[in-house]
């Protein structure tokens, strides 16, 4: 364990699996104290045990499109690890579609969860940052909200809303302290991605596919994209503030493989 996260108190949420996960452990090792928030409560309890966590890590089940609740979730945190001066809105949902079979639904889901859901905790953790002189908020993003892969609407119209998230809140705070940053990252090796890899009639060349597409010929490990979290979200470059990382092998600068 490094201290490069020491009195860092952080707010985190979908960590109970895939990049969450990995950003948890990252921040774990570098000394940090955490609450993390999952819709999945059992799997999050699950993952906080494998994690061996101690007194360090206190969790809690619940939707972050849900204001009231993540109201409730802000005040037990601050309880249980003490005022929190950091917060990593990580979970997000895919919803693919092509944009005129887009239901009502669909859309409203992606925009309360992958936007909604973002800003209820930014509401939530930004008076007490503010009170306390600073803090620092890093949305996770995605290539997703600068370039657009047919089929796949309405998750990249959230994700460009998230970056201007990101922006309006780091002007408008930046002078009591707050930091407002965004981390985006291309193809990880998730579930998400295994599940859809294997809805293909060949799951294998659809991932070989996948990787075929990058400029290093494989895609991230969460852990990569969870090391990117811990500096942004740490005190070591306090002048980066609505700023947005891409983290995705350099695919989304090639014009042509
Ligand atoms: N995996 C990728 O390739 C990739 C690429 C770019 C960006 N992202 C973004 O990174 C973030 C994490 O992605 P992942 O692939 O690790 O996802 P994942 O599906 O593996 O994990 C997401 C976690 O968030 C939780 N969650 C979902 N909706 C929630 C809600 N309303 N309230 C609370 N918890 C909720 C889920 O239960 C799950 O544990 C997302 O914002 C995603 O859009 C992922």
């Amino acid at each position: 364990m490094t201290d490069r996260l020491n009195g860092k108190r952080i707010f985190l949420t979908g960590a109970a699996q895939g990049i969450g996960r990995a950003i948890a452990e990252a921040c774990l090792k570098e000394g940090a104290s955490l609450f993390l928030l999952d819709m999945d409560g059992d799997f999050l309890k699950r993952t906080v045990d494998e994690l061996g966590a101690g007194p360090r890590v206190a969790f809690a089940a619940g939707d972050i499109s849900d204001a009231a609740g993540v109201q409730a979730a802000m005040a037990d945190a601050e309880r249980q690890i003490g005022p929190v001066n950091g917060l990593i809105n990580n979970a997000g949902i895919n919803v693919f579609n092509t944009p005129l079979e887009t239901t009502d639904e669909e859309w409203r889901r992606t925009f309360d969860v992958n936007l909604k859901g973002a800003w209820n905790c930014c509401k939530a953790a930004l008076p007490g940052m503010i009170a306390a002189g600073g803090g620092s908020v890093l949305n996770i993003a995605s290539t997703h909200s600068f370039t657009i892969i047919p089929h796949t609407f309405p998750y990249p119209l959230a994700k460009h809303a998230l970056i201007g998230l990101t922006k309006a809140l780091a002007l408008e705070y930046a002078g009591q302290g707050v930091r407002v940053n965004a981390l985006a990252p291309g193809y990880v090796e998730t579930q998400k991605n295994v599940d859809w890899w294997n809805s293909f009639p060949d799951p294998v060349q659809a991932r070989a596919d996948t990787m075929a597409l990058h400029p290093g010929g494989r895609i991230a490990q969460p852990s990569e994209i969870a090391m990117a979290a811990v500096f942004m979200i740490s005190d070591e470059c306090p002048f980066m503030n609505a700023a947005t990382l891409i983290v995705d092998g350099g695919l989304s600068v090639l014009q042509h493989p």
